[in-house]
């Protein structure tokens, strides 16, 4: 067995985008300008902004944080999001979902200007993708991709099956496992709550993707010897021998699924690091205006 380490290939991968942006700097060039809104005060949530905008200083990209109360009003918003979509230092700007219950997170992802939709959730960004064309992948499923890619993991005419149907992970990375290239040209199943015979469907796995927020969900008797293990459940989980009160845990029984596999992705330190890589590599082409003009 051999675990996946997003945390090395993460910095791996930030390293790189250091370098790109250095001599981006070194030409004269404009630092790329990633702006993140967060609303309310949502736990997880401000810890993840706080991470964007740390690794954005990290790789010497410029960032912005424009925190609003919870009870900002839609219109507030909307109108808020399309002063960033027309401000010209920006390149690309997120907001962090989840949003309070009165704000309709749709309306917010499709106000925002495709060409700087560094999530990659806008509709046309989806589309894009999922057709094969330049887009803005969304970031975990990109962070998947990439890690796929750098263990040299065979995906072709490799059987993936992937838990979840969520827009952010299992669409989308069902569509990236099913197009054509490396990583790629897998055959896909999507499985999910209704799914009848999933046991089965898992056993029959080359590659599973766990992206269905159910900790422990994914049991070494669903797993088929040799199979490659993504586990993308990020669930907090209460724990009183930890300082915050809760253990990060994964959609995998990852003590008793490990020793099966080949590959495995752990949890924290395997998809979770990806995923502000895939944001920041977003950000550098959004800047460098390598997908639109
Ligand atoms: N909430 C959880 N993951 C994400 C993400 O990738 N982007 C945004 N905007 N919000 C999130």
């Amino acid at each position: 067995m051999q675990l996946i380490d997003g945390k090395a290939i993460a910095d791996q991968v930030k390293q790189e985008i250091a370098q790109e942006v250095a001599e981006i700097k070194a030409k004269g060039g404009k630092v790329p300008h990633l702006a993140v809104i967060i609303v309310g005060h949502d736990g997880g949530s401000e810890t993840y902004v706080a991470h964007k905008v740390k690794s954005c200083e990290q790789v010497g990209f410029k960032s912005t944080k424009i925190a609003f109360e919870a009870d900002i009003t839609e219109e507030e918003l909307l109108t808020q999001i399309d002063k960033l979509n027309k401000d010209e230092d920006l390149d690309g700007f997120i907001v962090q979902l989840p949003l309070p219950k009165h704000i309709s997170e749709q309306k917010v992802i499709e106000a925002i200007d495709y060409r700087k939709d560094v999530d990659g959730f806008h509709p046309i960004n989806v589309g894009r993708t999922s057709i094969g064309l330049p887009s803005f992948v969304s970031a975990t499923p990109a962070g998947i991709l990439e890690l796929l890619k750098r263990y040299n993991i065979e995906t072709s005419g490799k059987h993936c099956v992937v838990i979840g149907r969520s827009n952010i992970v299992g669409k989308p990375v069902a569509s990236l496992m099913m197009q054509k290239g490396f990583p790629g040209d897998a055959t896909v199943t999507v499985c999910h709550s209704r799914t009848k015979n999933l046991k089965e469907l898992c056993l029959s796995a080359d590659i599973i993707i766990a992206a269905l927020g159910s900790p422990n969900f994914l049991k070494a008797d669903m797993v088929k010897e040799g199979a490659v293990i993504i586990d993308v459940g990020t669930t907090r989980v209460p724990n009183a021998n930890t300082k915050t009160g809760w253990k990060l845990t994964g959609d995998v029984d990852f003590e008793n699924v490990a020793p099966k596999c080949s590959f495995i992705t752990p949890v924290p330190g395997g998809v979770g690091p990806m995923t502000i890589c895939s944001l920041l590599k977003n950000t550098l082409l959004a800047g460098k205006k390598e997908i639109y003009k």
